[in-house]
């Protein structure tokens, strides 16, 4: 069985946080989730989190869909290890991650695996870097890995040795078992490293390195390292979703959640964040400085400097500017949803409109239905909410309310100022407001 181990018990220093380093979000999501979702090879595979500082926070994020053992004092790499190895059995094949490298990708993860498939017993990911400073250095000789060795260990030469030990590895489980047995905490650190496994492992076994871009191998230690990481990866991401024909205005502004699913001909412009599992049909518009999370959006709609959350909008509809579509808004096609209106909770036939400064809430409003400037869906009493229904067809003139529960008929037409408190008949008019007075010369004789 394939077995990953995650070291995170780090508290992450550099970072001066409360929180533990690993649960700090790049793309919106944990670093150490990037890790989980990037080395999680096969469906079935085990990951072992070997957890410290706030380990609570970690749990209560992940919960059981990982196993967690506790290293309380930090005696290095190897000790990590050493508290995961109980989970492991002879015949596994170990993947080893750290948990702070969220840009280490599926396919790094995956040709680590595949070298190994060509009959050797471990593989360490290493990357050829430009500055080498504070990374364990490959040795080798006559081209054959013999051993890793931290910077504070080295000697001059082996200092300038530029591939360097990326912290990723996979190892059989026996030849693991075995080999960390045998470490010592005899070295300048005083720390167990997990390193010298693969040393051990050398002499017996057939060990050999991966190679990944230096990119790939940023380690986040920093709140400048986080920014980076966030920026290669979403460079990626878009990189990715240009290649699949969507046009990216100015991919430095635009923040493209990893699951996001964008369809051809989509065009985005600046300013906006796309987010968790969202879908995006093909020919939409999205305009400048929109938020979209956990939505569906369809084909041939445009959608301008609005917010819209865990919603759904149908085809050849547009949105904005200045529209807030809250949870539970299914807005059909052929609609429009125009500058200040809220939806909350609604349902928004075809070909229906709310052109201006509404608030719709806890409402199913038919096809065709007219909504006019500043129309206020009245939900809630102080207590409770409640939900009013617009028949097909129906108009609701200008600043008017209804207050809810209420039913308005099929082709029904509620005169402007109205408050509606009563059903209204299909084909039916409502009038609810004061009679207009004309007082003649008033003003002159006051
Ligand atoms: C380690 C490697 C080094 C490699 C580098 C890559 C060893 C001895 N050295 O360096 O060759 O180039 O990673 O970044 O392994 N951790 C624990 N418990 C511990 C110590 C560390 O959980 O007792 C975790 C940290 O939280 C971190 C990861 O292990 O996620 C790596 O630890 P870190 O101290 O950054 O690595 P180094 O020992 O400096
Ligand atoms: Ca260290």
């Amino acid at each position: 069985m394939k077995k990953l181990i995650i070291l995170a018990a780090g508290k992450g220093t550099r970072m001066k946080t409360q929180l533990p380093k690993v649960m700090h979000q790049v793309a919106n999501k944990p670093i150490l989730e990037h890790v989980i979702d990037n080395a999680h090879l096969e469906e079935n595979m085990e990951v072992i989190l070997v957890v410290g500082y706030g380990s609570e926070v970690v749990e209560a994020h992940f919960g059981d869909r990982v196993k967690y053992t506790y290293q309380t004092e930090q005696l290095g790499t190897g000790h990590a290890v050493m508290m995961a190895i109980d989970y492991i059995d002879d015949e596994d094949e170990v993947i080893i991650a750290c948990g702070d490298t969220p840009l280490i990708s599926k396919e790094a993860f995956k040709e680590l695996a595949n070298v190994k498939s060509k009959g050797y017993d471990a593989v360490v990911m290493t990357s050829v870097v430009d500055n080498p400073q504070d990374y364990g250095r490959i040795i080798k000789s006559r081209g054959l890995f013999e051993k890793i060795v931290e910077e504070r260990d080295a000697t001059d030469d082996q200092r300038k040795i530029a591939e360097v030990n990326v912290g990723t590895y996979i190892i059989d489980g026996k030849i693991l078992k075995d080999a960390i047995k045998k470490i010592k905490n005899h070295n300048s650190q005083k720390e167990y490293y997990l390193t010298d496994v693969f040393e051990i492992a050398a002499k017996e076994a057939r060990v050999t390195t991966s190679v990944i871009d230096q990119e790939s191998m940023l380690g986040v230690n920093s709140r400048l390292q986080q920014a980076q990481a966030e920026e290669i990866l979403q460079k990626r991401i878009n990189m990715c979703h240009m290649e699949n024909g969507v046009t990216i205005k100015d991919p430095r502004s635009t923040y493209i959640d990893k699951d996001v699913i964008i369809e051809e001909d989509v065009i985005i412009f600046p300013n906006c964040h796309i987010r968790g599992n969202t879908k995006i049909g093909k020919n939409t518009v999205i305009r400048e400085n929109t938020t979209i999370e956990n939505s569906i959006i369809g084909e041939n709609s445009t959608i301008q400097s609005s917010t819209i959350t865990e919603s759904k909008i149908g085809n050849h509809t547009t949105v904005g500017p200045y529209a807030y579509l809250r949870p539970k808004s299914d807005v059909g096609n052929n609609c429009k949803i125009g500058d200040f209106v809220e939806l909350k909770n609604a349902r928004f036939g075809d070909g229906s409109k709310a052109s201006h400064l509404s608030y719709i809430g806890d409402a199913i409003v038919g096809k065709n239905v007219n909504i006019g400037c500043g129309v206020v869906f009245v939900n809630y009493d102080g207590k409770n909410k409640f939900v009013s229904e617009v028949g097909d067809n129906s108009f609701i003139g200008s600043n008017s309310n209804l207050v809810a529960p209420v039913k308005l008929g099929e082709h029904s037409f509620v005169a402007a100022g109205s408050t509606i408190t009563d059903d209204v008949p299909a084909e039916g008019l409502a009038i609810a407001r004061g009679r207009q007075a004309i007082k003649e010369n008033w003003n002159k004789n006051k």
